[in-house]
């Protein structure tokens, strides 16, 4: 039997697929949520014949994209991006968001900020009241750079910590080749602000703060497999 989370995923996904047009650049998301889009995408170009291309935030995303018979190209081939599928750790009830939970938010935000409609994929566990409340916010950094971003951002009241691997042994990298530092602050009361403030520190190559670039969220929730959209 499908996990209730993973069927919420699998609905969500789906459901922002369909909204992809004929010949359409699509900018396609990392993470498991966003995975489910890129397959129903492959479906649709076997079954229905649609024509697209995708521009990868990761590559993971890259590989998937492959394996689902997807055109891939890069942002020197294209002049716009349609429409890009995307998920998120944390949704505030503005659409705004924390990502970067697969340590892809760098691209992701290139692509995404980029994207004529940006579709934002969840389960309903990803809503929150205020950002911040579950997600530490993550930061890309460079790798020589990562004890003086610690202490500023433990000077602005956070509270950081490198990201470890999980089936590698020391830190995460990056599709770049850099690091990610996981920072909490107590409260966030000013999401854009900070969003500007943490970009500002030297050696801070994105963080995971996406303010204002979502225009459409769909959430597939866990209890009962119905998905809503918040606009
Ligand atoms: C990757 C991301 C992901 O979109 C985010 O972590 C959500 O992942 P999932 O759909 O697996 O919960 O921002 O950097």
């Amino acid at each position: 039997m499908t996990d209730p989370a993973g069927q919420a995923k699998r609905l969500s996904g789906a459901e922002a697929a369909r909204l992809v047009k004929e010949g359409a650049v699509v900018g396609l998301g990392t993470g498991s949520t966003a995975s489910h889009a890129i397959q129903e995408l492959g479906r649709r170009i076997r079954e229905e014949g649609l024509h697209l291309v995708g521009i990868p935030t990761s590559y993971q995303a890259a590989d998937l994209a492959r394996r689902n018979g997807i055109i891939l190209q890069t942002l020197d081939d294209v002049d716009r991006v349609d429409i890009a599928i995307d998920g998120a750790d944390e949704v505030d009830p503005h659409k705004n968001l924390i990502k970067g939970g697969g340590a892809a938010h760098t691209r992701e935000k290139v692509i995404d900020s980029l994207a004529d409609l940006l579709v934002i994929v969840v389960d309903d566990s990803k809503l929150v009241g205020r950002l911040g409340e579950k997600s530490p916010i993550p930061l890309e950094v460079i790798p020589m750079a990562v004890v003086p971003v610690m202490r500023r951002l433990e000077a602005m009241g956070g509270q950081p910590a490198v990201r470890i691997a999980v089936e590698k042994d020391g830190p995460v990298v990056t599709d770049q080749g850099n690091l990610v530092i996981d920072v909490r602050f107590p409260m966030i009361e000013d999401p854009e602000t900070l969003e500007s403030a943490l970009n500002d520190i030297p050696g801070v190559v994105e963080n995971g703060l996406f303010i204002g670039l979502a225009d459409l969220v769909i959430v597939g929730d866990r209890r009962d497999g119905t998905i809503r959209r918040i606009e």
